[in-house]
């Protein structure tokens, strides 16, 4: 088939090469020239497992990038809208990008059918909001159908949760709409992808996503409140590690115990420094927005977000009670990024910690495998530098802190840590080390929602380090 995907930020990107990866051609449009003459000549403007592949493989051939709209229309019968919809202050979302498609592609669905397929996250009722846009907009009624198709796929692990996902949710308010995409997904609903030779090696062989088809707006809504749900998981446990913490029991045995009945589940149960990224964050607050618009208080959902910003500011008032003062001391950063597997920081709870560290008067020296230039852009260039690895984020430093769950800070070579580091202290955001481990390596360490014989309430640095 030929479908157009409006819109190539990370959703648009991955959905429009991953669509040219299951056989069909994808015409990508951006109102941006300079990223689509970056995208033809070969740019890969995310740090995404596969995706330079991809983009390798298909384009200028499956998969071709253009300015224009008109242009990019001609020829599709579906198209995917993929364009952004931040967050306003008021925490709705600003679906203002969404309209301004709507309004520029009415002119241009002059012939024959189309299906216009919602990709972005948005609120309950913009399937609605554009089909009415359409018809003021002089489309006749019965070219078109607008569907929502919501994407649930993780930065880091974008392009396998889009070939292989756990369901496909249609929201048709037609049964053509619902026929069109279903045909769209086929190589993945049947497993022939899977099978193919030469395709992105699936987590699950075998497996193949389970279908739902739904109404437009359950479609809108199962986007949010899974979104919600995932971000609830994370602030529950969290809660769950503070009283852990507290009463000295251990946050790791008991999410092992509460995550294997089948009902809750392991997944999306790691204590930290708090969610962050593109979506939870904005999506929150949208849900809550929209609900708030609709006569409901979901308050469940303020307590989630007030949840998740209380984890920063525990971890620096854990850091600054094993380090009394802040004030001219060389913190070494592991992480920066908002999770592993990406170079994105937005709403990165990792970057907010080091906002934190460096108000409070200390410098820092900061790795992370794949975010340090997009942090670096943001961050004050005097205070912080950026180093080439975790051990160079050690050197000298007061004490070493892991913000951010890259698979590689699980196997530092304590021994070099240690000798690097001013004070032996490990602050652990992601509850990522071994605790004993590292006490036998000699460092304080100090984690989330453990039993902490390393209690550092009211020790100061010298006291901490006459202990290590
Ligand atoms: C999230 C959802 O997981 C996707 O299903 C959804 O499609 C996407 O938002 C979206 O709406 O576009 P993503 O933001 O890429 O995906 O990242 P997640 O893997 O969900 O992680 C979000 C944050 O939660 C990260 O900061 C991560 O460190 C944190 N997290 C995650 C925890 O603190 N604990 C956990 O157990 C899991």
């Amino acid at each position: 088939m030929q479908v157009t995907v409006v819109g190539m930020g990370y959703v648009g990107l991955v959905a429009a090469s991953c669509l040219a990866e299951l056989g069909h051609h994808v015409i990508c449009v951006d109102s941006d020239a300079g990223k689509v003459a970056r995208l033809e000549a070969g740019e890969v403007p995310i740090h995404e497992a596969f995706l330079p592949e991809l983009l390798a493989k298909h384009r200028g051939s499956r998969l071709t990038f253009h300015h224009s709209l008109a242009e990019g229309l001609r020829g599709s019968q579906i198209i995917f809208v993929a364009v952004g919809t931040p967050a306003l202050d008021s925490g709705e979302a600003d679906i203002s990008a969404v309209e301004a498609v709507a309004v520029a592609m009415a002119p241009k669905l002059d012939s024959g059918f189309r299906l216009i397929v919602t990709k972005s996250t948005a609120p309950v009722y913009t399937c609605d909001y554009i089909r009415r846009v359409l018809r003021l907009n002089g489309v006749a009624e019965g070219t078109f159908e607008v569907a929502c198709n919501p994407e649930f796929m993780r930065e880091g692990s974008a392009i396998t949760d889009f070939l292989f996902p756990d369901r496909i949710v249609l929201g048709c308010d037609s049964a053509r709409a619902a026929t069109m995409l279903r045909e769209l997904y086929a190589p993945l609903l049947d497993g022939a992808y899977g099978r193919a030779a030469g395709s992105v090696a699936s987590p699950a062989p075998g497996k193949v996503p389970e279908l739902l088809v739904t109404t437009t707006r359950s479609a809108e809504i199962i986007k949010h409140a899974s979104n919600a749900f995932l971000a609830m998981k994370i602030s529950f446990i969290n809660a769950v590690a503070n009283i852990c913490e507290a009463v000295g029991a251990d946050i790791e045995e008991v999410r092992r115990g509460v995550g294997t009945d089948a009902r809750i589940g392991r997944h999306f149960l790691q204590p930290g420094i708090g969610y962050g990224g593109s979506c939870f964050p904005k999506d929150l607050a949208a849900f809550s927005a929209v609900a708030k618009e609709h006569g409901y208080q979901f308050t469940l959902l303020d307590e989630v977000r007030a949840i998740n910003a209380g984890q920063c500011r525990r971890f620096v008032q854990k850091l600054r009670a094993a380090l009394w003062t802040f004030q001219s001391k060389r913190i070494g950063v592991l992480g920066l990024a908002f999770k592993n597997g990406t170079d994105d920081i937005r709403e990165s709870p990792a970057m907010a910690v080091v906002e934190a560290l460096l108000a409070e008067g200390a410098v820092v020296q900061a790795y992370d495998p794949a975010a340090m230039s997009r942090a670096a852009a943001v961050l004050p260039a005097d205070k912080v530098t950026m180093v080439a690895d975790p051990y160079a984020a050690a050197d000298r430093a007061d004490a070493l802190l892991v913000l951010t769950e890259w698979d590689e800070f699980r196997s530092l070579d304590l021994q070099r840590v240690r000798e690097r580091l001013r004070y032996p202290i490990i602050a652990d955001g992601r509850n990522l080390l071994d605790p004993s481990a590292v006490r036998s390596a000699g460092f304080v360490y100090l984690s989330l929602g453990r039993r902490n014989e390393d209690s550092t309430q009211g020790l100061t640095t010298a006291a901490l380090v006459q202990k290590a």
